[in-house]
């Protein structure tokens, strides 16, 4: 591709980026797509000979967009929201064409330097306390091995990448533990870290679905009389189901009693505590070993870009680093090389669309658009509040509201479910809104996560009357 025609081919694109962002809502929500479309309409094989952006273009409209879920349209109220901004997708681009690797300093001194400069506003952004070193990671799934890879050396002194876990411990049993609702890459990282499934303790949780701190003391206090190792604990900052809030502050001081590894899983919730008044939720930080939370989910910056904090670095590069010649520098002593922060070696220059977000909105429009998400799923959990045949399942503390259509004469949990489902297939089906479901327990509850930056009250208000219509239609 000449100059020339990727200057008039990305122009293009730009155009149609921009009409799509602005009209994302004439497209149903979820894609309609059926298993195999697409593939059904790919060659086989890659051309032998190249071919003209318009006809590949062509295809792109014809065949692949219908199999896309539309995650930026603003009645996307599925799983937790993985939002996107106009600034965002401008670093996004420069990023591609920058074609950086940032995997040391030395491969692209701005793309490390901007990092630990945008690590370092973020945390003041939510308020985190001095002492805390940050690394932006693909996803908060890595963060979370990261920390339990951590965590597994911390308590073994190193041993476990030394000799292999098996005599590390000798012979004893590390011990993870993670409320019943807390993230499934708790059980991922804990698993590919060599802990084992079995050892991924679940602590109980209260009415609100947070941890039980009393439970966790108890079940650490039965590992060590049954010979274990306790090694970590994750606490969630607003639980994928409900959004249910860990306390920091009661399980800090028992992580540390028992010198466990404290890592906070704020995914989604850690982006609310830009607001002073939310900052409440990471309250007892200070007792925690590392976070997590993704500017990928709600922050406007586009997936991914997770933002990983640690309290020793030392630690984490003691944990990950490996220096083999080919990657030395003569910088090597005086500045972050943060290939040796993660699993990565070649790392993309992420901090860009990061910075592109934060200076072009400014925390205080930031605050105010995750403000009125806020705002916006307080009303709608009124509105359930309020309307006879439906039920509110737990408390609403950030952007998602937990319920069920309660159908006349219908009883049991099994025929709830059932009728929960088929309401959201079918307004699913519709196009008109996308949200997504979970289990509290046995009960099938419906999720309303509100987190697209188009996202207003008034297409709340639009999922309220689909969700009313579609149940109508059923009843
Ligand atoms: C609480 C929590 N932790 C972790 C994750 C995983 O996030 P990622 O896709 O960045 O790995 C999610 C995803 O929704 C989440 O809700």
């Amino acid at each position: 591709m000449q100059p020339d025609e990727f200057r008039r081919h990305a122009h293009e694109m730009v155009d149609w980026i921009a009409d799509y962002l602005e009209h994302a809502d004439r497209y149903p929500v979820c894609s309609r797509s059926k298993p195999g479309d697409l593939l059904a309409t790919l060659p086989a094989s890659a051309p032998e000979d190249g071919e003209p952006m318009a006809a590949i273009w062509a295809d792109f409209e014809r065949d692949v967009m219908p199999g896309i879920t539309h995650w930026n349209h603003p009645r996307f109220f599925a799983y937790f929201p993985a939002n996107n901004s106009g600034p965002s997708i401008l670093g996004e681009m420069l990023s591609a064409g920058l074609g950086v690797n940032g995997m040391l300093w030395q491969t692209s001194p701005a793309a490390t330097e901007l990092e630990q400069r945008m690590m370092s506003w973020l945390g003041q952004l939510v308020g985190l306390p001095d002492g805390f070193h940050g690394v932006i990671h693909d996803t908060a799934s890595t963060a979370t091995f990261c920390a339990l890879v951590c965590a597994r050396e911390r308590a073994t002194g190193f041993a476990a990448n030394r000799e292999g876990l098996g005599t590390a411990t000798g012979g004893r049993a590390l011990r993870v533990y993670a409320s019943r609702e807390a993230h499934s890459s708790v059980l991922k990282g804990a698993r590919l870290a060599g802990f084992g499934a079995e050892h991924v303790v679940p602590v109980g949780i209260d009415a609100e679905r947070r941890l039980d701190p009393a439970d966790l003391e108890r079940l650490i206090a039965a590992d060590l009389a049954a010979g274990h190792l306790p090694c970590a604990v994750v606490a969630t900052v607003g639980t994928t189901g409900c959004t249910a809030i860990d306390p920091l502050a009661a399980i800090g001081p028992i992580a540390r009693r028992h010198g466990l590894w404290l890592h906070v899983d704020a995914a989604l919730a850690g982006t609310a505590a830009i607001l002073p008044e939310m900052r409440w939720i990471l309250d007892g930080i200070g007792h925690a070993d590392s976070l997590v939370f993704n500017p990928h989910k709600w922050m406007l910056v586009n997936f991914d870009c997770s933002a990983f904090y640690v309290r020793d670095p030392d630690h984490l590069q003691q944990a990950m680093a490996i220096h083999p010649e080919y990657l030395r520098t003569t910088r090597d002593a005086e500045v972050v090389n943060y290939m040796d922060w993660g699993v990565q070696l070649g790392r993309r220059f992420r901090a860009l669309k990061l910075w592109f977000v934060l200076r072009n909105y400014g925390a205080r429009e930031l605050r105010a658009i995750i403000g009125s998400h806020l705002e916006a799923a307080r009303a709608f959990a009124g509105w359930i509040d309020e309307a006879p045949g439906w039920e509110r399942l737990a408390p609403v503390p950030l952007n998602t509201v937990c319920f069920r259509w309660l159908p006349a004469g219908v009883t049991g949990t099994d025929a709830l479910n059932g009728r929960n489902l088929d309401l959201m297939a079918r307004v699913n089906q519709d196009g008109v809104i996308y949200l997504t479901h979970t289990k509290l327990d046995d009960v099938v509850t419906l999720r309303l996560a509100v987190g697209q930056r188009a996202t207003t009250l008034e297409h709340v208000r639009q999922a309220w009357e689909a969700l009313q219509d579609t149940a109508r239609a059923i009843a």
